[in-house]
């Protein structure tokens, strides 16, 4: 039979922090496939994330096939935002939610994992977080600020954990991020430059498939994913709408499930997607096919 099959396989999923969003679930599919996962999560999520685990608020959820619970090999603090801790203003270092948690920048995360696994401890990078103070703000509303980070939180993030972690992947490594189709069509809502950066992280994807495919040996996808009620999407403010809208559209009508991403995120990891890298693949319905609205039955 043939199967995604990642034993003896590591990943590092950056953006996880509950078990409602794609990170979870990713990282879900990836240990169902025989991966170990680290998780890369946000300071300010991270004692949150911690007391969710040890309190069995998600065992539930991380029930396996198998019978036994997802395990997360370790959680590191990561802030995507920067890429040195030197980078890190001075004041953020001192926050309460910060203080203790060490370097985590990219770099930090990056020694890190160095120095708990070896010099090339990591085979799959999942780059699942994204962030703009301004994206309940129309762009013509959005300050160059704000815009200015959503772009550095959601897209940069992954050409600095490519070329960070790049060194520390094993042959055959494989990196996907997340990304959205407001970044080709106009999604009313998804603002304060969020469309912007998602924009940036599919062109990203393909120009960091040639480069670190040729110095690497690596390779890297994205996957358009359709709208999930998830932490961070339900902040945006117009989710359930969203939801809806693709549901009445779309070619299939049932709702997409994170575990449908996290399924398409295994196999882009497996050597079963050898052969495929630089793509933006649509998990989403069949949505994005759509050039008409569905007049609603009479
Ligand atoms: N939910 C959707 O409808 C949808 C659709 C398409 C794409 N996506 C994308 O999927 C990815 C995951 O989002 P999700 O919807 O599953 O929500 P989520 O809330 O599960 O994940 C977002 C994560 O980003 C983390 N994060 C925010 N700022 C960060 C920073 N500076 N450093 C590190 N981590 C940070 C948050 O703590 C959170 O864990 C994002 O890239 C998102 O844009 C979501």
């Amino acid at each position: 039979m043939l199967s995604i099959d990642l034993k003896g396989k590591r990943a590092l999923v950056a953006g996880v922090a509950d078990d409602a969003g794609f990170g979870f679930a990713i990282a879900k599919a990836l240990v169902e496939a025989g991966a170990t996962v680290v998780a890369g999560t946000w300071p300010p999520a991270l004692n949150i994330f911690r007391n969710l685990l040890e309190r069995g608020k998600m065992d539930e959820s991380r029930k396996l096939s198998n019978g036994s619970m997802l395990e997360f090999e370790k959680i590191y603090p990561l802030d995507a935002g920067f890429d040195t801790l030197a980078d890190m203003p001075q004041e953020l270092r001192e926050n309460k939610r910060y203080k203790d948690v060490g370097d985590p920048s990219i770099e930090g995360l990056a020694n890190l994992l160095r120095s708990d696994f070896g010099e090339q401890p990591l085979d799959i990078i999942v780059h699942s977080l994204a962030n703009g103070p301004d994206v309940k703000k129309p762009l013509l509303d959005t300050s160059r600020r704000g815009y200015l980070e959503a772009v550095s939180v959601s897209a940069y993030s992954m050409v600095s954990m490519i070329s960070r972690m790049g060194p520390l992947m094993r042959k055959g490594g494989s990196a996907v991020s997340l990304t959205y189709m407001a970044s080709e069509r106009v999604i009313p809502g998804y603002g304060g430059g969020m469309s912007s950066a998602k924009a940036a992280l599919e062109s990203d994807t393909r120009t960091l498939a040639f480069e670190a495919g040729r110095k690497y040996g690596i390779r890297v996808n994205t996957i358009s994913a359709g709208p999930l009620a998830s932490r961070a999407a339900s902040a945006i403010g117009i989710i359930e709408k969203m939801i809806g809208y693709v549901s009445d559209n779309a070619p299939l009508q049932d709702h997409l499930t994170a575990e449908e991403v996290g399924n398409t995120a295994a196999f882009l990891c497996s050597p079963l997607a050898s052969a495929v890298t630089g793509v933006t693949m649509y998990v989403d319905k069949g949505y994005h096919a759509m050039g008409m609205a569905v007049p609603p039955a009479t």
